[in-house]
């Protein structure tokens, strides 16, 4: 194992850029309490029918009391690394946009509870696209001489939801996603072949948490209890969404030569933004994959997790030009091209409500 500060080594060294990051291990987690829509139906004004023909979405998993984001970044991280087959990497990357506390980072508790000693460690912020974000700045790590990153989709979003909020309770669910990724070269299975970043700030007020920080705490005025909750505005969203995704998925896929994907592993959010994207890449109903139906949307642990389920299902096998895509808060969204590798994938938990 090589020192997380170091950059390049031996041949390496001259040639950084060589270094492709090959995914090589996958997890995921999701906690043990699952509810259903008529379980939201009989505390707000829903019902089963609206939930699943408007979002696609029949059951969500959620923390218990007291169980926080680093307790599924932590599951996942350890299945992704048992995935891979080892008990080390160079840096731990989490994308969270609910961390255990505003600071520290939550990315260094989790690297030493998986017992990973005293590598970097840090979190990246950019809600529903974490995840490819972070599999971008992994990618990056890679080329500049780690030779293995851990990076985690992590968010507990049931957490800063309005209890009373009935289209936004019965969208989220909590999760966590883990990869690993090694040094490796372009040619693997599974090497990161392309990536396709953005954000639209202009837009940051669509999706946001307005209390808590440096705006509204500089301004002396407490915060209304509302304040702390997070709100979106869903029909602009899912415009952007389509758009945005359909955009960039088809960027990358240009970027890295494909004439056509077989796969697209993208940010569970909506059925209907999902199918809307798989019509703009000309792909079929079976090579979309889903599995929002049973988690819900699960923000930075969207990608990951919808991964793990589809290698499980069968749904996504070694060989697919897979492209994965997120959208989400910023507003940010960002796409990756990989072939799927042939990976060991752990089931994650499923549990019946
Ligand atoms: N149960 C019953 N009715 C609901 C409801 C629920 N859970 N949530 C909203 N409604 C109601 C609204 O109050 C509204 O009623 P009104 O017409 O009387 O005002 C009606 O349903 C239509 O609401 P609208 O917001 O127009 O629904 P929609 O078809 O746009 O669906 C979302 C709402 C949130 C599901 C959809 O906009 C969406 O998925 N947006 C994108 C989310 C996303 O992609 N997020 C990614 C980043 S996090």
């Amino acid at each position: 194992m090589s020192h997380p500060n170091r950059v390049g080594r031996g041949d390496d060294r001259a040639h950084p850029s060589h270094r492709a990051a090959v995914v090589d291990g996958l997890g995921a987690w999701l906690p043990e309490r699952v509810v259903d829509n008529h379980e939201l139906a009989s505390v707000l004004d829903t019902s089963d029918e609206w939930i699943r023909s408007r979002t696609g979405i029949g059951t969500r998993h959620l923390v218990a009391a007291g169980e926080s984001t680093s307790d599924l970044a932590v599951e996942a991280g350890r299945r992704a690394l048992k995935s891979a087959g080892t008990a080390r990497v160079d840096a731990v990357v989490l994308a969270t946009s609910t961390p255990d506390r505003s600071c520290p980072a939550t990315a260094p508790e989790v690297a030493s509870r998986l017992g990973l000693g005293g590598v970097a460690a840090f979190d990246v912020a950019a809600v529903c696209t974490g995840f490819v974000y972070a599999l971008r700045v992994a990618t990056g790590l890679v080329a500049t001489g780690c030779d293995s990153v851990l990076v985690i989709g992590a968010d507990t979003f049931s957490t800063i939801l309005d209890p009373a909020d009935r289209t936004t309770r019965a969208i989220f669910g909590d999760g966590a996603g883990a990869v690993t990724v090694r040094a490796g070269s372009p040619g693997e299975p599974g090497a990161l072949l392309g990536f396709d970043l953005g954000s639209d700030g202009e837009l940051a007020d669509l999706i946001a948490v307005d209390a808590g920080g440096s705006r509204q705490r500089s301004s002396g005025v407490p915060a209304a209890e509302r304040d702390h909750y997070f709100a979106m505005d869903g029909k602009p969203v899912f415009r952007h969404a389509v758009l945005r995704m359909s955009e960039s998925t088809r960027a990358v896929r240009a970027a890295v030569g494909w004439d056509a994907a077989d796969r697209l592993v993208a940010h569970q959010a909506n059925a209907r933004i999902l199918a809307a994207v798989g019509e703009q890449l000309d792909l079929a109903d079976e090579q979309v994959v889903r599995n929002l139906d049973r988690v819900g949307n699960t923000v930075a642990a969207s990608i990951p997790v919808a991964l793990a389920d589809a290698v499980v299902d069968g749904a996504l096998r070694p060989g697919h030009r897979t492209l994965l895509c997120g959208f989400g808060g910023g507003l940010t969204w960002g796409s990756a091209a990989l072939v799927w590798p042939d990976l060991t994938v752990e089931a994650p938990p499923r549990r019946l409500p």
